[in-house]
């Protein structure tokens, strides 16, 4: 038994079809066949059946093979058409190749059918193969690009060079482009050179290593600072050659700063607790200690060595008592018989430049007030907010005379107020902007904890942040750290600006 096949033959003449079933039988065909001479009747036989082949004459009584082929060409289905006929003229062929017939075979060389039908059917078969892989590939690619557009998180491709290659439209978004524009650009063409360059060692790193990496690290949109959830994987070729990095990322800035703040509010629930224990039972000893130490002074003679050690001990003494009564304010920031009051906040900054404006001064640090005089007032307790400012001048002024001991033209502290709102909020900004030595990566998490300090034994006891965040966090407001390495830092306090009534409303509850 032949190969089946399904010819739609248009012809009038009985022996021409005869010849033409023999000939593809002779082949190796198994023909399974209708004959149509007519418009009406090939219509109903392209609709009715699914034909392999067409084999059509080229003139009838009532039809011909162009009409054949117009019609066929009409329904847009792909069946090849092979014209066989008496010989006829060159123009009229290249009629018919012209509006899509595979071939023309003459009935006096009919042996060449069967070659015809061959290639008219293998290239029918590629044609289709190949659409369907088109239309597959469309259709993976659609999936993809409808995955990728509704991702939240963004991701990019960057060729081996750190390159990129492509992105998603929502990370296109963030730095301002078109999807395609991203072509041929590099990290520092969007990022600080230092994110940029720690962006590009990440990316050699996991290239290099072969192995994906999960990375929390900076991003700046708009030049404002998140934290983000990276997971970078080194694409690799068939040979196994690493080709590229891709990329993607999301934003954990809010759940790792509630993490932060609660795990810290834990920890200074705790300490608190224990801080308020121990300063308690100081307190008493210690002030005995510098009554004892005054009584003794006031008996000895000015210079002598009892003198100097009964000052001493009051030194000291003072010395803990203030440590206490700090312990005391970062236990409890408002438990203190201070009530809240309306206040500008720019008068508190110059209260408390009054207090350093000397020590500043003798250092040669330069003070630029930078100062919005119509702040609306902040409902606070006056006293805590100086104690903030203070710690921010007395940090400001540590890291300035690291940097510079002697005196230097860039050796400034700026201070700036301003109004600004976030998430509807009106607050008003108070920044200690310094031009010292920056805060180290390292550390920038650390420096609000209790007791953290890179300064040297007697120089500072690492609470003043930690208390300053608790005050401003009683407050309602937020403290936000600006830094970087050798070059500055502005620490920002943010206190929102609200009627009283309301405020109060809220302590009432
Ligand atoms: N403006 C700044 N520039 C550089 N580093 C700073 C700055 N402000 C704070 N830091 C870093 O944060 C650490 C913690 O500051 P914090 O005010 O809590 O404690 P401290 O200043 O060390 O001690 P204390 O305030 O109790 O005298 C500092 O030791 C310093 O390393
Ligand atoms: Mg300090």
């Amino acid at each position: 038994m032949g190969k089946q096949l399904r010819v739609l033959i248009v012809d009038d003449s009985l022996e021409d079809i005869e010849q033409i079933l023999c000939e593809l039988r002779h082949g190796g065909y198994d023909p399974i066949y209708e004959r149509v001479e007519t418009a009406s009747a090939m219509k109903i036989e392209l609709e009715k059946n699914l034909w392999d082949i067409i084999i059509s004459g080229h003139s009838m009584p009532f039809f011909s093979g162009i009409g054949a082929l117009t019609q066929l060409n009409h329904t847009g289905l792909d069946i090849p058409f092979i014209v066989v006929s008496e010989a006829i003229s060159g123009d009229v062929v290249v009629e018919y190749m012209k509006s899509g017939a595979y071939d023309y075979v003459r009935k006096d060389n009919l042996a060449q059918l069967v070659h015809a039908v061959e290639r008219a059917l293998q290239e029918t078969e590629e044609r289709s193969q190949r659409k369907q892989e088109e239309e597959l590939l469309r259709m993976t690619v659609n999936k993809y690009r409808m995955l990728l557009e509704n991702l939240p998180q963004r991701i990019f491709y960057k060729n081996k060079n750190s390159i990129y290659i492509s992105c998603s439209e929502n990370l296109a978004n963030d730095l301002h482009i078109k999807p395609e524009e991203i072509f041929g650009k590099t990290d520092f063409d969007f990022y600080p050179e230092e994110l940029a360059d720690k962006y590009r060692k990440d990316d050699r790193r996991i290239m290099e290593s072969g192995e994906t990496e999960d990375i929390e690290e900076r991003y700046i949109r708009d030049g404002q600072e998140f934290l983000i959830h990276t997971v970078k994987t080194p694409i690799k070729d068939e040979k196994g050659e690493t080709i590229g990095i891709l990329g993607i990322f999301w934003d954990i800035t809010e759940k790792v700063t509630l993490q932060r703040d609660a795990e810290r509010s834990r920890y200074l629930a705790s300490l608190g607790e224990l801080a308020a224990g121990v300063a308690h039972e100081i307190n008493n000893p210690i002030n005995g200690i510098i009554n004892c130490a005054q009584l003794l002074a006031n008996k000895t003679k000015e210079e002598s060595i009892e003198k100097d050690l009964a000052s001493r001990i009051i030194r000291e003494g003072d010395r803990i008592a203030n440590i206490v009564s700090s312990l005391l304010s970062f236990a409890q920031p408002n438990d203190r018989k201070e009530i809240k009051s309306k206040v500008h906040v720019n008068e508190l900054i110059s209260d408390t430049l009054i207090l350093t404006k000397a020590q500043l001064n003798k250092e040669g640090i330069k003070i630029r007030l930078n100062i919005l005089e119509e702040l609306p007032e902040v409902y606070v307790h006056p006293q805590q907010i100086r104690q903030v400012f203070l710690n921010a001048i007395s940090n400001a002024r540590y890291a300035l005379n690291q940097k510079y001991p002697e005196t230097h033209d860039d050796k400034i502290l700026e201070i700036i107020s301003e109004k600004t709102v976030i998430n509807d909020i009106p607050y008003v900004k108070v920044t200690f902007h310094d031009h010292g030595m920056g805060i180290p990566v390292d550390v920038r998490d650390k420096v609000l904890d209790p007791f953290f300090t890179t300064k040297s034994r007697h120089k500072g006891t690492g609470l003043g942040l930690s208390i300053s965040h608790g005050i401003i966090s009683s407050h309602g407001g937020k403290i936000c750290i600006d830094t970087a390495e050798g070059r500055f830092t502005k620490f920002s306090i943010l206190l929102p600006v609200e009627s009283i009534e309301k405020t109060l409303k809220k302590e009432t509850k």
